[in-house]
């Protein structure tokens, strides 16, 4: 009798929501969106076994954080560097994580060689399209019917909308993102196919990604989602802005996912260059680093609204939203330590330094529950 009595009222705290995490935050939005984290090759490894249990408990989907981009996978010619994607392909398979793919197209991490002939010359048109070609047929050909979907192309536009002049565009013009994504589609025919970006909050590059998948239908080209990569802050986007892209999207019949959530809680140094360009690079100074040991409960607080509020518009926009992945899975890893800045101590992760779940985890949790 005592056990039934136990029992029940751990059933009646359980409906009202507090009953601990459940089974973790994926499954509390299983109805929803994928739940995921990028998980970096040690992690794959097992040399970080509790991120590991984490990412069990939290996450249905995975992201390598590195280890399939263009350097790390193929870094010489006709030389590719398979065994960290495999290993991750074979992790994701036992815990029946939902694998993305990231990325095949992108202007950073790049090798050089990729861009230039024999003679160190930039490469013509010609030779770039078929390095394009066989780097996609390669590498997403070799984990077709493994992937769940591939960051197609990263990061093309600038933020005003303009193409962004890199060697791809300069040599191949826009024609290098339709052919990524004519490759893509024969190289793994049942991946799910997308676009990836940062600052999609800011109407004209939004309207650019808009505009972009409709000339990629308008070819005939497939693109399953848009990824919004959500590099975020405690004071920035303005939600109303975030809102009226997932808006726009969902009006133009263009499902949407956040790929690379985070939320520093440091100083940036330069309010315009928000966002997520890698080459960015700031001397670091005290006032940048302001809580190198440990985080005021103020700013925990601060954080917890943060990921509340943004979970809310995420909830609201469910219908149209395939998926929510955060950009690590604890702040002892996460990139935002040395972007913008090298060497500091952030804090933009559900989990801390400790493996341990922050209070914005139950929060994000009950909000799931209402
Ligand atoms: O693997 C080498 C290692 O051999 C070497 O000893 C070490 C010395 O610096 O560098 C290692 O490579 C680093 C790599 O991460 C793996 O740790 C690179 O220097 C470093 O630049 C690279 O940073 C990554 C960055 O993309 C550039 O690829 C970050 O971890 C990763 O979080 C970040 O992710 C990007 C997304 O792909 C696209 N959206 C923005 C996002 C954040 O920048």
């Amino acid at each position: 009798m005592p056990y039934l009595r136990i029992g029940m009222v751990m059933c009646v705290l359980q409906l009202n929501g507090w009953g601990g995490d459940q089974g973790g935050l994926m499954s509390a939005y299983e109805d929803a969106f994928l739940v995921g984290a990028a998980i970096n090759r040690n992690q794959v490894a097992g040399g970080e076994p509790k991120a590991l249990n984490l990412a069990r408990e939290h996450f249905n989907s995975v992201t390598p954080e590195n280890d399939l981009k263009w350097e790390k996978v193929h870094p010489e010619p006709g030389q590719f560097n398979f065994g960290p994607g495999d290993r991750l392909v074979a992790l994701a398979e036992a815990n029946d994580w939902a694998l993305i793919g990231h990325t095949l197209v992108w202007h950073q991490q790049t090798p050089d060689w990729v861009f230039q002939d024999e003679d160190g010359n930039l490469a013509s048109a010609e030779l770039l399209r078929e390095r394009l070609k066989d780097h996609i047929l390669t590498v997403a050909g070799r984990y077709r019917g493994k992937i769940h979907g591939w960051d197609v192309a990263n990061e093309i536009f600038n933020d005003d909308g303009s193409w962004r002049e890199s060697l791809w565009y300069t040599i191949l013009g826009e024609e290098y993102l339709y052919l990524a994504f004519e490759y893509a589609q024969k190289a793994d025919p049942s991946a799910e196919l997308y676009y990836n970006d940062y600052n999609l909050w800011k109407a004209s590059k939004r309207e650019a990604v808009i505009n972009l998948v409709q000339a990629l239908r308008k070819r005939g080209l497939r693109i399953d989602a848009v990824g919004f990569q959500g590099h975020y802050g405690l004071d920035y986007p303005d939600l109303k802005d975030l809102e009226g892209s997932l808006k726009a999207m969902k009006m133009a019949k263009i499902p949407t996912m956040v790929t690379e959530l985070d939320i520093s809680l440091l100083p940036f140094p330069n309010a315009d260059q928000r966002g997520a360009d890698i080459s960015l690079n700031f001397e670091l100074q005290a006032h940048l680093n302001p809580y190198p040991d440990g985080l005021p409960p103020e700013m925990e607080k601060q954080l917890t609204k943060r990921y509340v509020s943004l979970f809310k518009l995420f909830n609201k926009y469910q219908d149209n939203m395939t998926r929510v992945t955060f950009w690590g899975i604890t702040d002892n890893t996460t990139w935002r330590n040395n972007w913008p800045v090298h060497g500091r101590t952030d804090y933009p992760l559900l989990f801390d330094r400790n493996y341990q779940a922050k209070p914005a985890v139950e929060e994000v949790l009950k909000l799931s529950r209402n």
